[in-house]
């Protein structure tokens, strides 16, 4: 294997270290920050990232108020809890946990958050201000993509990058966050022609499509580097397994830095949402924002 494999567990333990030390002279002056975090019913994976974002964000020292509703909660009742997390000022940053049961509109209820309590940068508001540079709140799982190629690259300026994924949880912003940085930016998805040749033109690959190793090594150029977003759980030799997006083995031969698939992307997720909430309870309170943790 002749790439540098991108440790994303180690990095996200930084990242979770900087937000506490952040957390802690806002303690110090007198602010907790606070994140609201709502679960619409009992799908069983959205309980265990519920469960492990009430542990992260317990550790490093914010308060977490953890609303469980039922399947059937209406529309209307999820939007009047919603209007009192914005109004409440001990919460600084609110996630309603997705996707929500079929009988409520998710657009409707994203939008209801107030922008600056929305961690998870999906109101259209910040979409809007990511779109034109200006200040918002960044997706958490593309901000985490960010700060680790940041890491490993310094400047990301002049680099071609190949985004495979157009949702607008990760993809799209991901394009935008690239551009930022001053990349050349191609969105690559399903219905692109030749994929493996545009993906072959990335110094930065990104792979966000969801479908398990899709991207193969014959698919990266030489010393590339890849980050795969990819959470796919399959099953192999009779056992289940989670793989990413990426082939691994294949696209690590060919690669110059790789993130494997558990321990890459999947802890920076978690990381930058504790990040976000910070930055939200500085701007709420007109203090200085962490170094490093935004875009
Ligand atoms: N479900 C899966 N990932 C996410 C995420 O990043 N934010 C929210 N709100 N729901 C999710």
């Amino acid at each position: 294997m002749a790439a540098t494999v991108i440790d994303g567990k180690a990095f996200a333990a930084r990242v979770r270290a900087q937000v506490a030390a952040h957390v802690a002279t806002l303690v110090a002056a007198g602010v907790k920050p606070g994140l609201a975090v709502v679960l619409v019913g009992e799908d069983p994976a959205s309980q265990v990232y519920v469960r492990n974002k009430h542990a992260s964000t317990v550790e490093v020292g914010m308060a977490s108020f953890e609303h469980r509703l039922a399947a059937d909660t209406s529309e209307s009742d999820l939007l009047a809890l919603i209007a009192r997390l914005n109004a409440d000022p001990a919460v600084h940053g609110i996630l309603v946990q997705l996707p929500l049961p079929g009988h409520l509109d998710s657009d409707l209820v994203i939008n209801a958050i107030d922008p600056a309590k929305d961690v998870d940068g999906f109101h259209i508001s910040n979409v809007g201000l990511l779109g034109t540079g200006q200040k918002s709140m960044v997706p958490c799982t593309p901000l985490g993509c960010l700060m680790m190629l940041r890491d490993h690259h310094g400047s990301l300026s002049g680099l071609n990058a190949v985004v495979v994924g157009r949702s607008n949880i990760v993809g799209k912003p991901m394009a935008q966050l690239l551009l930022g940085d001053s990349c050349t930016v191609t969105i690559a998805h399903s219905r692109t022609r030749d994929l493996a040749e545009v993906c072959r033109r990335a110094d930065i690959l990104v792979a966000a499509v969801g479908r398990p190793e899709m991207i193969t090594g014959d698919m990266v150029k030489p010393g590339a580097t890849v980050i795969d977003v990819g959470i796919n759980r399959v099953e192999r030799d009779g056992k289940a397994k989670l793989v990413g997006d990426v082939h691994f083995a294949s696209a690590a031969e060919v690669a110059g830095a790789i993130t494997p698939v558990p321990g890459g992307v999947g802890p920076m997720t978690i990381a930058c949402l504790l990040a976000n909430t910070v930055t939200a309870c500085c701007r709420a309170h007109g203090m200085p924002e962490p170094q490093g943790l935004t875009a």
